[in-house]
């Protein structure tokens, strides 16, 4: 069995159960890969669509040149149909998509024309104005316009919408994408709320876009316009692509969030996808978490494949710059005390004999004390420097414990990190003490640490 030509390979992508980054949320959880198209997006499927679709109506003839506005992924396919089919294409992008999506179309033959992001879209330089100029100049061109091309809506409808359907056998209840043109979200929305009217389409928007505003006031607020990063999702225009009936509800998700969790994805779940996929995820989870049942199936549909961000979000010193570093939560000395509750400290005093002392280690169970003189703390002692000494010499059983002590154990701050505690343990620092609000005194050690770092 053979293809006749890559084209013949779009569609048809997997559906895959998420296992880690779902832990603890209701649902059977799905995520249709789109990245296993041929041009490593979802793009793909509107792109033939549309060139199909142009083909049949005339406005795209042989020999003619394909200009779109694109982010990248739509070019690629475009590009794919027109090697595929014998035409030119010429592409404009904002500069703020990744270099990699740049050079993998110009590698697929098309001119790339770069356009500055932070204009608005009426602007001359916005690459929107650029594209429609260059359709006006350049005789025998098709000029794509995802955004208002209903082909793309189509695609999704006649393809997307139908896979999801019969590899849930009907069982979805929720579809999740992240809402650009929105093509895919309506295309495939229309088709399983027209084989079932109780399934909900939640779009996923981003902070700088007007979509979740306009659905859920009818104003199309331009202070909801700024820049933001993650690429694909959100707009300041309104698509005819993107029917606010089709969606039922909308969630946004910075570019922080998205990112980690695309990171996530890739580390936690062998997923390599794009950044838009981590805002759909964590998109998705957010509303899961507050509206699914245990019996719901939610599909997520995330449109690329990582290789397109290589140099951004995974790439550790573009994350460290732009603050997009997991901060976890580390466990503190006043959590750990906390979680000792009501533990004493156990304390011997400098005039004890060694002998006693042992006797106080083995009954407590413990293998290191501070040592006091009244209500200072004035040394340390381990049963493990104990046995050395008894091994030299058997008389050391009848010495003051103030011969042969070692100096206070460490002080730490109440709000002193794990991170921190375990640096200060080693071989000589076996514990650490703490003193908390009410000035009491408090023995942290190695065993306590490990139990925080493994536990809580
Ligand atoms: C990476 C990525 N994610 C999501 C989207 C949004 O999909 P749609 O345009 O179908 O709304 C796009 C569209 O450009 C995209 O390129």
């Amino acid at each position: 069995m053979y293809y006749n030509s890559i084209i013949e390979t779009i569609g048809n992508t997997p559906l895959v159960k998420l296992n880690e980054v779902s832990k603890g949320v209701p649902g059977n959880l799905l995520v249709k890969l789109e990245y296993f198209n041929p041009g490593n997006s979802m793009k793909d499927r509107m792109a033939i669509k549309i060139i199909e679709d142009a083909e049949r109506e005339g406005v795209l003839k042989p020999g003619g040149t394909i200009i779109e506005g694109t982010s990248g992924n739509t070019g690629m396919g475009l590009a794919l149909g027109a090697i595929a089919k014998g035409y030119k294409c010429i592409f404009t992008l904002a500069d703020k998509q990744s270099r990699e999506k740049i050079d993998v179309l110009r590698a697929m033959g098309a001119e790339v024309i770069v356009c500055p992001t932070n204009v608005p879209a009426d602007d001359p330089k916005s690459y929107y104005s650029v594209a429609q100029k260059l359709h006006k100049e350049i005789p025998n061109s098709f000029y794509v316009n995802q955004y208002d091309n209903m082909s793309n809506t189509m695609a999704h409808y006649e393809s997307t919408g139908p896979e999801i359907w019969q590899d849930t056998d009907g069982k979805i209840t929720h579809f999740v994408a992240g809402v650009g043109t929105g093509g895919s979200i309506c295309g495939v929305s229309k088709y399983l709320k027209e084989r079932n009217t109780r399934i909900k389409s939640v779009g996923i928007d981003s902070y700088g876009s007007v979509f979740k505003k306009y659905k859920e006031t009818g104003e199309f607020d331009e202070k909801e316009i700024y820049p933001y990063l993650t690429e694909g999702i959100g707009e300041d225009i309104l698509p005819k692509n993107v029917n606010f009936d089709l969606i039922d509800h909308f969630v946004k998700v910075t570019d922080k969030d998205a990112a980690i969790m695309t990171r996530k994805l890739a580390g936690k779940e062998g997923l390599f996808v794009g950044w838009s996929s981590g805002s759909a995820v964590y998109g998705a989870l957010e509303y899961a978490k507050k509206h699914l049942k245990e019996n719901d199936t939610m599909v997520i549909l995330l449109p690329d494949h990582g290789t397109r961000y290589l140099g951004k979000v995974f790439n550790d010193t573009w994350m460290n710059d732009h603050g997009f570093t997991e901060k976890t939560e580390l466990a503190t000395a006043k959590d750990i005390i906390e979680w000792k509750s009501n533990d004493r400290l156990v304390a011997i005093n400098v005039d004890m004999l060694v002998g006693e002392v042992i006797k106080i280690l083995n009954k407590e169970g413990i293998s290191q004390i501070p040592v006091m003189d009244g209500q200072e703390i004035v040394g340390s002692i381990t049963d493990s420097k104990l046995l050395r000494l008894l091994i030299d010499d058997r008389t050391t059983s009848d010495e003051k414990i103030i011969n042969v002590m070692d100096k206070p154990l460490q002080f730490v701050g109440l709000d002193n990190t794990l991170d921190v505690l375990s640096s200060l343990i080693d071989r000589e620092n076996k514990a650490l003490l703490v003193r908390d609000e009410q000035k009491q005194i408090h023995i942290i050690t190695q065993h306590d640490i490990l139990m925080a770092m493994t536990n809580h």
